[in-house]
Formats: structure tokens, sequence, C-alpha cells
């Protein structure tokens, strides 16, 4: 569907705003197909992540940027089986690998839309780096991972321990901000953590605790 839209955007030379209103109505009618146990995960990371695009603010492009990338993280998933997206269990090696293939076959599947912000191909590409270096599929390390990317990075993890899937209950919101301030310096960067716990999810008083507490090795419990 998207490359359809792109090859008419192309084909009839559509400007800059005519082609940001069609990508809009694409993502819209992508948010309404939804994966099994996902239900609504695509629209409501996309709300977050441009919740904390606008607390850093980022001009309108950017933030339109960061929203079609949040909406659009995870398109490459339609290229792994769904017995490994349903798994209830723990990942295999050959499982393991296959799924960290998705943000690379997302940039593949989203070629055909050349005029898309290379802000929202970094946030598909790079959602699942890690701010110490460990994550995929580069191993980018701090603040060489694209902005774009660290956003949409907090918006899908608490999104994620926030709903339930076939692998875990959810968490409450407090439980997953708990577990976002866990990983500052680790899994994420540290002052959008904190921008995002404090401002947008509204919890200033987890800040304090925080920073006074060890939280090498804490894990909420979901
Ligand atoms: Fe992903």
């Amino acid at each position: 569907m998207l490359e359809q839209l792109g090859d008419r955007a192309r084909a009839t030379a559509l400007p800059l705003v005519p082609r940001c209103a069609v990508l809009d109505t694409a993502i819209h009618l992508l948010c309404l197909w939804q994966e099994d146990g996902q239900e609504g995960h695509p629209r409501r990371t996309m709300a977050r992540a441009e919740q904390l695009a606008r607390a850093l603010r980022l001009p309108a492009r950017r933030v339109r940027a960061v929203r079609w990338g949040a909406a659009l993280h995870d398109i490459g998933k339609e290229q792994v089986p769904p017995a490994i997206l349903q798994k209830p269990g723990p990942l295999d090696p050959l499982e393991q690998q296959t799924i960290r293939q998705h943000p690379d076959w997302g940039v593949a599947r989203l070629a055909g839309l050349p005029w898309l912000p290379q802000e929202t191909l970094h946030a598909v590409r790079h959602h699942h780096e890690r701010w110490d270096g460990q994550g995929y599929p580069l191993g980018l390390y701090g603040s060489a991972i694209p902005l774009s990317a660290r956003i949409v990075a907090l918006a899908d993890v608490y999104d994620a321990l926030t709903n339930r899937r076939v692998y875990k209950a959810a968490w409450t919101t407090e439980q997953a901000a708990l577990y976002l301030l866990a990983e500052v310096g680790r899994q994420f960067d540290p002052e959008l953590t904190r921008l995002f716990v404090g401002h947008v999810l509204g919890f200033p008083h987890l800040l304090a605790w925080t920073r006074t507490r060890e939280v090498d090795g804490f894990r909420p419990q979901p």
C-alpha cells in the first residue's frame, strides 16, 4: 500500500504538503490494521514518541519525521514468521537471529518512498540500538544513535511493558516508568528518559527516587 501511494505521489509530482497528507492517511490506515496481541501498538507508540519530540521542542518537520518513524518502526516484522512473533516462550538463537533482521527489512520495505525523511528511516533501522552499544543491528553507542531512534525506542518499550503480550501481563504505568529509569545509561538515553518519565508520563517524583537508589540489578516485577 505504501509503495503504491509513493508511486502515485511521484507520478503526479505532488508537492511536499500533499505527500505528507497522503502518508499521514496511509499511516492512519496502517494503524487500523492490527497484529494479534498488539492492538493499537503503532498508534500508541506514535502518540508517545510525538509527545517526547514536542517536549524536546523539535521543529514541526522533525516531529513529523519522528511520528512517521514511530508508526512504521516494526513494519519489517511482516517478514518474520508468525510462529516466532507469537511464541510465548524464549526464542532460540536462530529465531533471535531472524527477528533481529526486522529493522533492516523495514528500511528495505520503505525503499519505495524515497521522499521519506532520513530521520524516519533512522527510527525504523535503529530503534533496537542501546545506549550502551549492546543493541542491534549496528551496535551504535550513545549519541551516535540517531535521536529519532532513541525517542522511538523509549515509546516502543514503554508501550510494550504497559500492554499485555503473549509472553507477559500488562505492567502498570509506574512499574514501566521505573523500568525505563532503571535502564538509564544502559538501554536508554539518560536525558531523554528523564524527560519522558518526568514530563511526558508525569512522574517527576520518580526522578528523585532514581537519583537516590542503586539501579544496577533492579527489575520491577510485572
Ligand atoms: Fe522492533
